[in-house]
């Protein structure tokens, strides 16, 4: 729904669509108001939640114990950052594979209670599509997710990248093309090589989005604090990092803690008469 014009103007999935070999899309998650904040003044086109929160925020090692509850919560606080770009909210895991009803009543929750557009679910499977498509039926705008699909991290055997050989390349093909006809309105390439990555966002009408996928995308989506320099071990060979905030926040904290020992803070100008 588009709410005005200009900078105020909210983000829609039929815009992003239209975006197909157009201008990038520009992806960014957020898992917090402030930050989102941020992500959303900054000009992106889209604010995802994702369930790299259970990573990022959370501290857990994958994305496994995400709940529901975890993605509402933390998506509502986004919500009251977001003011123009779309806000997309992942389903996490065991929120959608059980059964095409389950994940209904899981999607409908977390737009109901979080204020979302549109969600977001991984995997390329018929019995995927098929739940895609009962979402998309009862008005659900779904983002799919292809390559590396960190829900299934202990069945892919680590963080790697996929479809290096002809055939798993042919079914990524293949799993991007049932999504679209499935009705999903963009599909995240995530892992997944430069030539396959091109092929996939050529054989598809709806927007590719990628995350170690190259340059042939129609957008790109990163962690924030990924790119910001805020999780410091992560150094994947695609990742480029904006900033360095890890440092920022070090100096920040190492400098405060000294201050106070040495007496030097809070001064006069910090206190009330
Ligand atoms: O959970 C997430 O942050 C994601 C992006 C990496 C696409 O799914």
């Amino acid at each position: 729904m588009s709410t005005g014009s200009g900078a105020d103007r909210r983000v829609t999935v039929r815009e992003l669509r239209a975006r197909k070999d157009g201008e990038k899309i520009v992806a960014l998650t957020a898992y917090d108001c402030l930050l989102a904040r941020f992500v959303d003044e900054g000009g992106v086109d889209v604010v995802l939640v994702g369930d790299s929160l259970g990573n990022i925020v959370l501290g857990h090692p994958d994305t496994i114990p995400v709940t529901v509850d975890d993605m509402i919560h933390h998506a509502r606080a986004v919500r009251r950052g977001v003011k123009r770009a779309l806000l997309v909210v992942d389903m996490p895991f065991l929120s959608y594979q059980v059964s095409s009803e389950d994940a209904l009543r899981n999607a409908g929750r977390i737009l109901k209670e979080t204020g979302a557009e549109a969600v977001k679910l991984e995997g390329g499977s018929p019995r995927i599509a098929e739940t895609i498509r009962l979402l998309v039926d009862a008005g659900i705008p779904v983002m799919g997710h292809l390559g590396f699909t960190p829900q299934s991290v202990h069945a892919t055997g680590g963080y790697r990248v996929q479809a290096r050989d002809e055939g798993a390349r042919a079914a990524l093909v293949e799993d991007a093309r049932r999504l679209e006809e499935a009705g999903a309105f963009s599909i995240v390439l995530e892992l997944v090589p430069g030539p396959a990555a091109e092929e996939v966002t050529r054989a598809v009408s709806v927007p590719t989005i990628g995350i170690g996928a190259g340059a042939a995308c129609d957008g790109q989506v990163l962690v924030l604090h990924d790119m910001l320099g805020m999780n410091r071990d992560f150094t994947p060979r695609f990742l480029r990092r904006f900033a360095e905030v890890g440092d920022a926040i070090d100096e920040g904290v190492r400098g405060y803690v000294e201050a106070v020992r040495a007496g030097e803070y809070p001064a006069a100008e910090h206190t009330f008469e």
